[in-house]
């Protein structure tokens, strides 16, 4: 695998890699790396000839109260991941050349409409560090696909927008959610989980597949629904965020003539924050 920590040597490798007519699907990551972030470079690899990963803990997207300084950094054992699922080239920036002169002299990208809520909501300038940072890469690497996580269902689908918005020339794929046995979503978060908790943990997913279910079947009584669920996690010793049934698309409430709907989640057990979401087609 090779290396690049320059906006020049990175580009040497993508010119050669054009120039031989491959293809390149880049995975954007911050690293501590998990079999959730592997599957992004597996479809990558599925659907183009070369695979670009990038690690780079983004300053930009953490708030004042959030732990930049402290956020895990495994560079050696996501660099041995990355070798062993045959990456061909990790993009290793430095802030100093992504921001130069500093987070407050640099442009911003906002994305309307779709970042004032739910983490949005949570995290104020959040998304406006995800998308600064990630048009930037995209600018840098010009890769032709880009495969995000659809566990951070927000996030692909911010990302989707901009990337329409501003006509840019790479194609947003998101990549399905990966779990453990018992359903739960693969995150670096699981970690902090004792194995009672982990067990519990496992009713978000429950909760959004008996609520899918219940769309499915007709229900559109939503208020109730999202009320049912509330309860069932509030009994289960959560504190719930947010429990949404939304336009999967505009990630607004859904009404009862959408037909692409999503469930955003997010409940904290004892510390751990933890998201999730279920797709529902009803075409
Ligand atoms: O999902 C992440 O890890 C980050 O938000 C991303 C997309 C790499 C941007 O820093």
């Amino acid at each position: 695998m090779y290396q690049a920590t320059s906006v020049t040597e990175l580009r040497q490798y993508m010119q050669h890699w054009k120039d031989h007519g491959h293809s390149s699907a880049f995975i954007p990551t911050m690293g501590n790396l998990h079999g959730g972030h592997i599957s992004l470079i597996e479809k990558g690899q599925s659907l183009c000839d070369r695979s670009i990963c990038s690690i780079f803990v983004n300053p930009m997207q953490f708030g004042p109260n959030e732990d930049w300084d402290h956020y895990p950094r495994t560079l050696d054992r996501d660099i041995a991941q990355l070798e062993a699922v045959g990456c061909d080239l990790v993009y290793l920036p430095t802030a100093s050349e992504l921001y130069p002169d500093g987070l407050d002299r640099i442009s911003h990208v906002q994305v309307t409409d779709l970042t004032d809520h739910y983490e949005g909501a949570h995290r104020p300038g959040h998304f406006t560090g995800v998308a600064t940072v990630v048009l930037k890469l995209f600018n840098i690497v010009k890769p032709d696909i880009s495969v995000f996580g659809k566990k951070d269902y927000q996030q692909y689908r911010v990302i989707s927008k901009m990337v329409e918005d501003f006509n840019l020339d790479v194609q947003i794929i998101g990549q399905e959610t990966t779990r453990e046995d018992s359903g739960l979503a693969t995150s670096s978060r699981n970690q902090y989980l004792d194995a009672e908790q982990k067990q519990k943990a496992a009713l978000i997913y429950q909760l959004l597949q008996q609520t899918a279910q219940q769309v499915d079947k007709g229900e559109r009584d939503f208020t109730m629904l999202r009320q049912r669920a509330l309860e069932n996690l509030d009994e289960a010793g959560f504190k719930t965020d947010y429990f949404c049934i939304c336009n999967a698309e505009t990630l607004l409430s859904a009404t009862p003539e959408d037909r692409d709907l999503v469930i955003l989640v997010t409940a904290t057990l004892g510390q751990t924050r933890l998201l999730d979401n279920i797709e529902i087609s009803l075409w």
